[in-house]
């Protein structure tokens, strides 16, 4: 079978280019390798910014994919229990963002294709890129029933997460890779307590701690924690005290928790986002901490990169926008970073009671204090927080 693009990965990267295209008359077949089940129910980020969600109005897919979805209004920083209010949408002059669960828009987005006769297979083991060197790439996987396939095509999108095969099939020397560990730990829980009226991250020297809305009845925490030890073993009452100390809050009641995790917080850049005619978008190229919610939204915006790319090249047989892709995507990828990492060290630095930490305590709590004091500091964080169009 031959297909002008095969798509490794249905998370929210594959799935948005695969919609992306199919809107554009452009033909693809979406391999996945776990089951349906699993990629409807995991769950992670939260927030579509501003300028990703006006990437699904471009193709008209605004209404059935993220339509309903609430609006940002305030965020909450407390510092010291003491809590302050910022205006996102206000501040970077009327682009607010929309939280929308990771599970809501893959689905949607999983409902959106398959009703538009998308092909979007399941159960896909073994899958390989092959030939992505020269012009008449193959992909190779078997099915759940153990047969094996094998599809050609013009173009490879690797969608396939920060674990995938795409990236691991570049050969050797081709990518230049970037790590950096935050040195930092995160602990994250969910829990039947009320949703908070704004989402909240709290400063202090216990700690930095997070509530954000997950529906009206449930709470996603989070909770850094030293490297090293392993909070999933912590006792819940304890859990519950550092939530308290750390939102300032003693009259926060226990809840019961459904989940526990461990948040990396580690950075990762592969450069170039393409070898021959296998291109890397989202997780496959680069991960980034949760601090300003950019990883889905990264994972958005390098579909529609390739997206128009390769509507493009297979349509009017011009590749300058293929050519171009990665260098695109790096620079805002690299931009997202340097946000990030600013906004990681700010709300983690300004609660750090270790003596030898007090010079960038205050630095960092002045950075804060800017945010809500200086209207130009305030508009230039709203604006990265709504995204940018690069
Ligand atoms: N073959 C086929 N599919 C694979 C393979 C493989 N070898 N390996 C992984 N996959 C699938 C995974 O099962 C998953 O469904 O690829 C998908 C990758 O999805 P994500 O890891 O969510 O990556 P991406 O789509 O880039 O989205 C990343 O979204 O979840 C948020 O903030 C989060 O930064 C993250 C962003």
């Amino acid at each position: 079978m031959h297909v002008p693009v095969v798509i490794i990965g249905a998370g929210p990267a594959g799935l948005a280019l695969a919609n992306f295209l199919q809107k554009s008359g452009i033909g693809c077949v979406v391999l996945e390798a776990r089951d349906r089940r699993h990629v409807e129910e995991r769950q992670r980020a939260g927030v579509i910014d501003h300028y990703a969600g006006r990437l699904f109005e471009e193709f008209g897919l605004a209404e059935q994919v993220i339509g309903g979805a609430p609006v940002e209004t305030l965020l909450e920083i407390r510092v010291e229990g003491v809590p302050r209010f910022l205006d996102g949408p206000l501040l970077s002059g009327g682009r607010p963002s929309r939280l929308v669960p990771q599970q809501f828009l893959v689905r949607r987005l999983i409902t959106a294709f398959e009703e538009g006769g998308g092909d979007l297979r399941f159960g896909a083991a073994d899958v390989h890129p092959h030939d992505f060197a020269g012009d008449r790439p193959r992909v190779t996987y078997r099915d759940p029933d153990g047969v094996t396939h094998e599809l050609t095509c013009d173009h490879i999108a690797g969608c396939d997460g920060f674990h995938g095969v795409s990236r691991r099939s570049v050969p050797d020397g081709e990518l230049t890779t970037f790590t950096f560990d935050h040195g930092i730990g995160w602990y994250t829980v969910l829990a039947d307590a009320p949703a908070p009226r704004y989402p909240l991250m709290a400063v202090s020297r216990h700690g930095f701690a997070a509530q954000f809305a997950r529906g009206p009845h449930a709470s996603r925490f989070y909770l850094q924690h030293q490297p090293g030890d392993d909070p999933r073993n912590w006792p819940d009452a304890y859990t519950w005290e550092q939530l308290r100390l750390r939102l300032g809050d003693d009259n926060l009641p226990e809840a019961a928790i459904s989940g526990r995790e461990v948040v990396e917080m580690r950075s990762f850049v592969a450069e170039p986002m393409r070898s021959g005619r296998l291109y890397l978008v989202g997780d496959a190229a680069h991960i980034i901490t949760p601090m300003g919610a950019k990883g889905m939204n990264l994972a958005l915006v390098d579909a529609y990169a390739l997206a128009t790319a390769l509507v493009t090249a297979v349509r009017d047989g011009d590749d300058v926008g293929l050519r171009n892709y990665s260098d695109t995507c790096l620079r805002r990828t690299w931009d997202y970073q340097e946000f990030s990492r600013w906004f990681t060290e700010m709300v983690h630095d300004s609660g750090d009671p270790a003596p030898d930490a007090a010079f960038r305590r205050r630095l960092a709590l002045a950075r804060l204090d800017r945010l809500f004091t200086s209207p130009a500091a305030g508009a230039a964080f709203a604006d990265m927080m709504a995204g940018t169009a690069l």
